[in-house]
């Protein structure tokens, strides 16, 4: 399987191709030292034997913030020790902190943009993206990824829209190159060429006027010329589109670009797989061997596998997914697919970090601030001695109703299966409680359900049993009769 081979990048050798790419925790505090809770989460990542672990953007500079790590000063060294200790003596994964630096925000919906930077502000940037390279190898790092993605410092001088008039100006693509090119000579010179560098950026903006893929190749290409280790990609999550809300600082995932880079459970499954290939693709055919991280809603070990045979990818991210279930890689490896905890897309840890909240996910039993514990052992879940009683109705709305009788056992929740007109069973969502309404059904179609129990590791009950819906195809010949108007009181 390619998922399982290893991989070596600049002396850094991933057990597998596997990683989680950055995602910011909350779990710090606003003083921005690791703590024992993000070290937590990270070893947690760590027990799962994911590959690469790429830790939460952590600031290189000092800017006020919300609760968000820095590697701004030396002082913050011993802590991303311990992080990294911990991390190696736990398995064979690599990590590496992705460093940013960003502007500054207010909560009246104003925001700095790079025009405002002085050439001695550049400058500091460029030095400051450096040091803390560099603080980044002393800590104990595998290497270091620049974030050169979404709303940030140095996504907004490679974006389509920079509004710099000097050399750093969006007028040329080699303008908005610029000051990528510094910062990562920068930290060449800091870290040496015998430490991994990784860098994150957009395979498209996706905002009005935005750049597409077809920027994004001669960035990417520009990158490998420049000696970057890997590319990782991302979409969207522009500050351009981002909606205000009254007395809070913008956030850059509130838009339509919002949606594009942590896509809900709306879109289809790997939107983004095919710019990133078409970009893998530009790179390998310039003679470059860098290697590329697909991202966007990957889940299924199956997907994943095939993006990497097919030579659309060299490395498969996943945060969302990982973040559900920190031990996939490790279910792969061992056979236990089937344990997976699926990720529903539901984007509560989006909304979580929006509103500077702890990060976790919703699938894990409530209260925890990490995922349970991997229990490949544990009781399935049993449905009661008179089964589970999965009973589906038709609403007037449109939409199925199902309900059933809770199973025994130590029970995280309830994934529920649908097939179409015979065709494929897919998951289509896993919840808590012992109900659902599938408001995505279409009249004249069969839909065939059931649903199983599973426990907090992933050991799932076996099927239910199943019910059929065959809802008619709706009456259009008159409008539809609406419930009387109450009086408003
Ligand atoms: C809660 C949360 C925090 C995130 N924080 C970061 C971050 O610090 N840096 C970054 O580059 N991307 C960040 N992302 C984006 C993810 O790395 C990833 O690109 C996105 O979720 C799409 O991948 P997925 O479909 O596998 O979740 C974050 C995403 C989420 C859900």
């Amino acid at each position: 399987m390619k998922l399982l081979e290893p991989l070596d990048i600049n002396g850094m050798r991933l057990p597998n191709r596997v990683l989680v790419p950055a995602m910011v925790t909350r779990l710090s505090g606003e003083d921005g030292y690791v703590n024992q809770d993000i070290i937590d989460r990270y070893v947690r990542y760590a027990a799962g034997e994911i590959g690469l672990i790429v830790v939460e953007a952590m600031a290189v500079h000092t800017a006020k913030s919300g609760p968000l790590l820095r590697i701004s000063d030396d002082a913050f060294i011993p802590g991303h020790q311990e992080l990294t200790k911990r991390v190696h003596d736990t398995s064979g994964s690599k990590i590496v902190p992705q460093i940013i630096h960003f502007m500054k925000v207010a909560r009246s919906g104003w925001r700095q943009t790079i025009d405002s930077l002085s050439h001695a502000d550049i400058d500091q940037i460029v030095d400051e993206f450096g040091a803390a390279a560099a603080r980044a190898r002393e800590a104990g790092y595998d290497g270091v990824e620049l974030h050169s993605a979404h709303a940030y410092t140095l996504s907004s001088f490679v974006s389509r829209l920079n509004p710099r008039a000097d050399e750093y100006s969006g007028k040329t693509l080699e303008n908005r190159l610029r000051m990528f090119g510094r910062v990562m000579a920068r930290v060449r010179e800091c870290v040496g060429t015998d430490f991994p560098v990784g860098a994150r950026f957009l395979a498209e903006e996706c905002i009005k006027d935005g750049y597409t893929v077809e920027d994004a190749k001669l960035i990417a290409l520009r990158m490998a010329q420049l000696g970057v280790d890997y590319i990782s990609l991302s979409v969207g999550g522009k500050f351009e589109d981002a909606v205000h809300r009254e007395g809070e600082p913008l956030y850059p995932y509130t838009g339509y670009s919002g949606d594009r880079c942590m896509p809900g459970d709306w879109y289809s499954g790997l939107p983004h797989a095919h710019l990133v290939a078409e970009i893998k693709k530009f790179v390998n055919d310039h003679g470059f061997t860098v290697p590329v991280v697909s991202v966007g809603k990957i889940s299924d070990p199956a997907d994943a596998e095939q993006l990497l045979a097919d030579g659309k990818a060299d490395i498969i991210g996943m945060a969302r997914q990982n973040l559900a279930d920190p031990d996939w890689i490790k279910k792969v490896r061992e056979g236990r697919e089937d344990q997976i905890i699926r990720c529903i897309w539901c984007n509560v840890c989006k909304q979580l970090d929006e509103n500077f909240k702890e990060v976790n996910c919703f699938l894990w039993p409530k209260g925890m601030r990490q995922a349970p514990a991997d229990l490949p052992d544990a009781e399935a879940p049993l449905w009661p001695d008179k089964g589970a009683n999965l009973g589906v109705a038709l609403g007037e709305d449109g939409a199925a109703r199902l309900t059933w009788d809770g199973a025994h056992g130590d029970i995280a929740g309830y994934d529920v299966y649908r097939a179409d007109d015979d065709g494929t069973v897919k998951c289509i969502e896993a919840v808590k409680g012992k109900r659902f309404v599938d408001k995505t059904i279409l009249g004249g179609r069969k839909h065939v359900y059931y649903v199983r129990a599973f426990s907090p590791g992933g050991v799932a009950s076996v099927p239910s049993n199943s019910v059929t819906l065959e809802p008619p195809l709706p009456d259009f010949s008159s409008a539809p009769v609406s419930p009387p108007a109450t009086a408003e009181p």
